[in-house]
C-alpha cells in the first residue's frame, strides 16, 4: 500500500495553480486501489503568512469546500486540518532537534527574504520571523507523521520534500529506522502554473485566477493575461506563453496539438483566450455548481474535517508514543 500526502496552506482562496498542482492530481490519486489518502488543510503554516484570523478562517472553509467539490470523499481518504493534530507541533519539535541550521538557511523562501533585504542595504533577517525560517520542519513533520511514500505538489515545492527527506534521513541515523523518506509526485504536464502576468501564479503575487470564481468573472480574468503584441495572422510562439501553459494544464495531449497548430497559423490572442475560457468552464463549471452549495453549509464541512481528524489521531497519537520512547521521554498514556 502506497501513502499518498499532501497539503495545503489556507492563507487565501485557492486558485487555478492550486487545482493543477495539488487538488486535481490528489482527487485521482485517492480513487486509486492501494492506495492511502491523506489530504489536510494546512493551517499552522497559514500563520507563517498572515497575521489575519479571519482570513485565516475564510480560506479554510473555501480549501476544504473546494477539495469536496472536486470530488474527494472524506469517508474514503483521511481529510483533516493541520492543527486539529496536536502531535504534528510535538514532532516538529523532534525534528527541530536533528535538524542543521545550515539546512534551513538554504531553504528558497528564507533566503528570498534575507537576498532581497540584503539587497535592499537593510538588516537581511529585517522582518523575517522564526516561524518563516522553520517552515520547511513544520512541513518534514506534516509528511513523516503519516510516513508518506508520494507527496503530490507544484515544482515550487519539491526543495520542501527534498528537506524531509534529509531530516527523515537525520532522524533514522540518531534514532533508528522509524520514518519512511518521501518522495514528490510532480504532474508532467502542469510544471508551476503561471498566473495572470506570466510569472508564477501565487497568493503573494496577486496575479492569481480563483478555482470557482464565477463563469462571467472567469472570462474576464482570462482575457486580462499577458500576451505579446503580435497581431491576428502573425505565428505565435508557444514557449513562454502563460496562456498556452494554462490551456496545455487542462487539455488533452490532442487538444494541445490542435492548439499548438492554431498558434503557428497566427491565431488571434482573443481567439485564443475565448478557447481557454471554453475549456477551462467545461471542467470547472460542475464542480463549482457544488462548490456553491457547501460553502452555504459549513456544518457539514465541519463534519467531515472531525471525522478526518479522529483518522489521523489514530494514526498520529501512537506513532508520536513510540517516537517519544525512541528519543528518551516518557510516553503520555
Ligand atoms: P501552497 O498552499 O502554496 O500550495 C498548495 C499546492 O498548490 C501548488 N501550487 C502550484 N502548482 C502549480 N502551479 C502553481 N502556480 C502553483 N501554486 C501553488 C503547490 O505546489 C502545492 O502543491 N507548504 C505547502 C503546503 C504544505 C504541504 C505540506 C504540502 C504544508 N505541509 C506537506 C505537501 C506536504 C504550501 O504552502 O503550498
Amino acid at each position: 500500500i502506497q501513502r499518498v500526502l499532501t497539503g495545503i496552506t489556507t492563507s487565501g482562496t485557492p486558485h487555478l495553480g492550486n487545482y493543477a498542482g495539488a487538488v486535481r492530481p490528489t482527487v485521482r490519486a485517492s480513487r486509486l486501489a492501494n492506495v492511502e489518502s491523506f489530504y489536510f488543510l494546512a493551517d499552522y503554516h497559514a500563520l507563517i503568512k498572515t497575521g489575519e484570523p479571519a482570513r485565516v478562517q475564510r480560506s479554510t472553509l473555501e480549501i476544504a469546500a473546494t477539495w469536496l467539490a472536486c470530488g474527494l470523499d472524506p469517508e474514503k481518504v483521511t481529510f483533516y486540518r493541520q492543527s486539529d493534530i496536536p502531535e504534528i507541533p510535538e514532532l516538529t519539535w523532534l525534528l527541530t532537534c536533528v535538524t542543521g541550521k545550515g539546512l534551513l538557511n538554504r531553504a528558497h523562501a528564507y533566503k528570498a527574504s534575507v537576498d532581497k533585504n540584503a539587497a535592499a542595504g537593510m538588516d537581511p533577517d529585517h522582518g523575517v520571523t522564526a516561524g518563516l525560517f522553520m517552515y520547511p520542519v513544520l512541513m518534514a513533520a506534516d509528511i513523516l507523521m503519516f510516513n508518506a511514500h508520494q507527496v503530490p505538489v507544484g515544482r515550487d515545492q519539491i526543495q520542501h520534500i527534498e528537506m524531509a527527506r534529509d531530516i527523515a534521513a537525520s532522524f533514522n541515523h540518531v534514532y533508528g529506522e522509524h520514518f519512511t523518506l518521501p518522495e514528490a509526485a510532480i504532474e508532467a504536464n502542469v510544471a508551476t502554473l503561471p498566473g495572470l502576468d506570466g510569472r508564477k501564479m501565487s497568493k503573494s503575487y496577486d496575479n492569481t485566477i480563483p478555482l470557482f470564481t464565477p463563469r462571467n468573472q472567469l472570462r474576464k480574468l482570462i482575457m486580462g493575461i499577458v500576451t505579446d503584441s503580435r497581431t491576428p495572422g502573425q505565428p505565435k510562439d508557444t514557449e513562454g506563453s502563460a496562456l498556452f501553459q494554462l490551456y496545455q494544464a487542462f487539455a488533452s495531449a490532442e487538444e494541445t496539438t490542435a492548439f499548438a497548430q492554431q498558434y503557428r497559423e497566427g491565431i488571434a490572442w482573443g481567439d485564443a483566450k475565448e478557447q481557454l475560457f471554453e475549456r477551462l468552464d467545461r471542467e470547472i463549471a460542475p464542480m463549482r455548481t457544488v462548490y456553491d452549495e457547501l460553502i452555504q453549509n459549513p456544518a457539514s464541512i465541519e463534519r467531515s474535517l472531525k471525522m478526518g481528524a479522529e483518522k489521523a489521531r489514530a494514526v498520529a497519537t501512537p506513532f508520536t508514543a513510540r517516537l517519544r520512547n525512541a528519543v528518551g521521554l516518557r510516553s503520555l498514556s
